[in-house]
């Protein structure tokens, strides 16, 4: 990790207009992220992880405040931010080894990208399957390819919204040692929703609880427990606890 962000959310709110309704989604939400670091993004549903996601993404601008990354300001989507979302959709007639090199495809000549879709696919675990289609593999295989395709474009930051949450508990933990050993591989960063605490405590260099409308960080937690993390040791639960305690007391509907 070194010492300057490399993701700057600086005071970003947003409202949406329905009709005549207003909603306040977001609200002066400001951190930083550093490179190398893991932050995880909890909070109720609907308090704005997504919309927040989609402005950090450039899918959506702000309507006050702004996203720097590297110190640029950021006004439209580009490939140094990846999303993954919790089914992700793959190009359903297009093979795995297709998938993972579509995005990658015009960014490096034929040679490297086949030898980089290889290494990719090697990494995830499915340097077997690259001749499959999507409908005959696994959804955690599928949510691997998705990581590898993001991942070949390297990124300077992943953005995961609930990536794993579709996924069975013994598959989503096989998918966080991969996620992190991946992340150290490439110094990788990443901005990452989750409702899962246990999920959050085991990943995150930092938990960032949002409160709700108009969805604020509620508590910047930083998780300085070694890796790999034992979800049955003491701090571990405990920060669980404090974390799980934070979320509750939101009031469910506001
Ligand atoms: N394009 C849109 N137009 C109008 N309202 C929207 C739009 N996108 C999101 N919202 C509203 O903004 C609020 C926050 O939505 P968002 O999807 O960011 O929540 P979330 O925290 O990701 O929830 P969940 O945990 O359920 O995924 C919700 O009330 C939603 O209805
Ligand atoms: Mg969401």
């Amino acid at each position: 990790m070194t010492g300057r962000p490399l993701l700057s959310l600086k005071g970003v709110s947003k409202v949406f207009r329905n009709g005549g309704d207003v909603l306040e989604v977001l609200s002066g939400v400001s951190c930083d992220i550093m490179e190398g670091e893991q932050v995880c993004l909890l909070g109720r549903s609907g308090c704005g992880k997504s919309t927040l996601l989609r402005i950090v993404a450039g899918f959506l601008l702000p309507d006050a405040g702004h996203v720097e990354i590297g110190g640029e300001r950021i006004t439209a989507p580009g490939s140094d931010r990846c999303m993954v979302f919790q089914e992700d959709a793959l190009f359903p007639w297009l093979t795995v080894r297709e998938n993972v090199a579509f995005g990658a495809r015009r960014k490096m000549p034929r040679g490297t990208l086949d030898s980089e879709v290889n290494r990719y696919l090697e990494k995830v675990g499915l340097a077997s399957f690259g001749d499959y289609l999507p409908r005959q593999i696994s959804g955690g295989m599928q949510q691997r390819v998705a990581l590898a395709r993001v991942l070949i474009l390297r990124p300077r930051v992943l953005l995961m919204d609930e990536p794993f949450g579709a996924l069975d508990a013994l598959t989503r933990r096989e998918m966080h040692k991969l996620f992190l050993s991946l992340m150290k591989e490439t110094n990788g960063t990443s901005l990452f929703v989750t409702h899962d605490v246990e999920e959050a405590v085991t990943l995150a260099d930092r938990i960032l609880v949002m409160s709700r409308t108009p969805g604020r960080i509620r508590a910047d937690i930083p998780v300085a427990l070694c890796r790999p993390r034992d979800r049955f040791d003491g701090t571990f639960v405990r920060l669980c606890r404090e974390v799980q305690d934070l979320l509750a007391s939101e009031a469910v509907i506001a």
